[in-house]
């Protein structure tokens, strides 16, 4: 959020680079990147704008804790200083890394439909080797092997919300995950960034003002200080191809065991297929 145009008067010291209090550590396709935009309209928010990939990549790791803090926005004492990675979310290092840092961070999980969030994943593939003139599978090749779900393809494994949670479940408390509803935050965002303010602490400043629903995206846009307009840029809410229904059906026959295991583990539903 806007802490030079709000604090202008604060002396320069107390600005600075702070490590994260909060971090949304995914999941990939998941909204990270509306969560943390829509987290940002908070005025004592204050958001790293690009993915700093700190604790899933070693070459980013070894750089140490002083070189993270530089790739924060600087900050006010009070705000919070928030940062994605979705990436952090699969990773086998992440959990043991961040607890290391800081033991009370709040963590923010965004999940969203498996099969949709597959097919999400697959489509910014597809579109990065299409830009790149690079070969391309149909994702119906991609998922069966000899006429079996391949169930190694990574994103039927970044899927398996459980599987990743349990990791992290071995360093945080639930309580100190906040799970995210992807889907509600497409149809309906306040609902979530209201609960999401309580969870950080923050009194409730995201209004129903800080959002219009854009007819040409298909997806709410955001209205930030002065009434700025900014909808999330096109990588988001791209048009996903047409998948084969009998596919479809076998994704969600293969995810309702996982999907049971994630309600449980999270003790909350989801309206997943
Ligand atoms: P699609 O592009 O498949 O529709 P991430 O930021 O984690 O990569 O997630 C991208 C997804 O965020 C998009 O996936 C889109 O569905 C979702 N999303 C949620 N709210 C959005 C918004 N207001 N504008 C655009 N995309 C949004």
């Amino acid at each position: 959020a806007s802490w030079l145009s709000s604090h202008s008067m604060l002396p320069v010291k107390a600005i600075g680079c702070r490590n994260p209090q909060a971090i949304i550590i995914g999941v990939r396709k998941g909204g990270t990147r509306a969560l943390l935009e829509m987290l940002n309209l908070h005025p004592d928010v204050v958001a790293a704008t690009s993915e700093v990939h700190f604790f899933d990549q070693d070459e980013n790791y070894d750089k140490g804790l002083a070189w993270y803090r530089s790739q924060m926005p600087p900050s006010l004492p009070g705000q919070v200083t928030v940062e994605k990675t979705p990436g952090y979310f699969s990773s086998l290092k992440a959990p043991e890394r961040v607890h290391a840092m800081n033991s009370s961070v709040h963590l923010f999980l965004i999940v969203r439909d498996p099969v949709e969030r597959l097919v999400s994943d697959y489509t910014q593939v597809l579109h990065n080797r299409q830009e790149r003139d690079k070969p391309y599978q149909r994702l119906e090749n991609i998922l069966l092997r000899g006429g079996q779900l391949n169930t190694q393809y990574k994103a039927i494994q970044r899927s398996l919300y459980a599987v990743h949670l349990a990791r992290w479940l071995r360093f945080f408390p639930l309580g100190q995950i906040h799970v995210v509803d992807g889907g509600n935050l497409i149809r309906d965002p306040l609902p979530e960034l209201r609960r999401a303010e309580r969870f950080l602490g923050l009194p409730p400043r995201i209004t129903s003002a800080n959002f219009y629903f854009n007819q040409t995206k298909g997806f709410y846009c955001l209205r930030g200080e002065g009434g700025l307009q900014k909808c999330l840029d096109e990588s988001k809410g791209r048009p996903h191809p047409a998948v084969e229904g009998t596919i479809l059906e076998r994704l969600c026959t293969f995810f309702s065991r996982p999907n049971e295991d994630f309600f449980s583990m999270v003790g909350k539903t989801f309206n997943w297929c």
